[in-house]
């Protein structure tokens, strides 16, 4: 019998073993990574960029987020699913809630939400009405155009990091995303909290890993310093399409083998009714 991971489940991962988390937006993806045992899929904002075709991830709107969520709750019967609330969709505690309980509708079994302090008063909020939260912290792609930035680079920034890791924890995440932080730093929030965190990008000392799907199968064709691509599905599609392509051109694909037929005699009174009505066509020669 398939048993949906919990909340408690994620957590008391940081105990004994890493956290595996991969962005996933579709029935199919998400299927796949939960029959290979990963313990969490993330419907990220990703989904602007990966799949949607958008410049960033700050276009990416509820009703995006609803159906990709919907198709990833359809598939993941194990898997926990975390779900992004989107750009301006949680601005005041009950636009949060309004839009966290859309996404748990849909099946997921979390949202994520990006930010440090300013968030604190809605990571509290949405705990408080037993939704489960993930913060994310560190780069934020929703609040930082242009180019991604390494976070605690300098003492400063550090200590921001780490006291709104902490605040965040207090105020009731369940777990959190460390994005771009630097190696130390990441390990330091990770000794400091009780909590899980997930790292991308900032080094192998956190709970667990997270990957946007598209880039560690090799489907974007573009490469990361805090990316491994564990595949080349890029090259992989576009040889498959490439010779269903050629086959059709050629005549190789389809064959009869790829069809159905009907009875002959059957057949022979459509034959007999083309005749009768004088509409020769290629019928008559099968
Ligand atoms: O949307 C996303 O894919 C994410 C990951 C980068 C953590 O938030």
């Amino acid at each position: 019998m398939q048993i949906k991971k919990s909340v408690s489940d994620i957590q008391r991962l940081k105990q004994s073993s890493k956290i595996t988390m991969v962005t996933a937006y579709d029935f199919p993806t998400a299927q796949v990574a939960q029959q290979c045992g990963v313990d969490m899929l993330l419907v990220g904002d990703s989904v602007g960029t990966n799949v949607l075709g958008l410049s960033d991830v700050s276009q990416v709107t509820m009703r995006d987020m609803e159906h990709h969520v919907k198709a990833v709750g359809r598939a993941a019967q194990e898997s926990f699913v975390l779900a992004d609330l989107p750009y301006h969709s949680y601005e005041t505690p009950r636009q949060a809630l309004k839009n966290a309980a859309l996404l748990m509708t849909g099946k997921a079994d979390g949202v994520k939400i990006e930010g440090e302090a300013e968030i604190v008063d809605i990571v509290r909020f949405l705990s408080g009405s037993n939704i489960p939260v993930c913060a994310h912290i560190g780069y934020t792609p929703q609040l930082s155009a242009g180019k991604p930035q390494v976070q605690g680079k300098d003492a400063q920034r550090a200590r921001q990091l780490i006291s709104g890791a902490l605040a965040l924890q207090q105020a009731g995440a369940f777990l959190i995303v460390l994005e771009l932080i630097t190696e130390q730093i990441a390990a330091a929030i990770t000794q400091t909290l009780t909590i899980p965190t997930i790292g991308i990008g900032s080094g192998p000392w956190c709970d667990g890993q997270v990957l946007v799907m598209h880039d560690l199968i090799g489907m974007t064709g573009k490469s990361f310093k805090h990316v491994k691509a564990f595949g080349s599905a890029r090259e992989q599609l576009c040889q498959s399409i490439s010779d269903y392509a050629r086959e059709v051109r050629q005549g190789t694909f389809p064959t009869s083998a790829n069809a159905s037929t009907i009875p002959p005699e059957e057949f022979a009174q459509i034959k007999k009714w083309l005749d009768e009505k004088g509409l020769t066509g290629n019928a008559q020669t099968l």
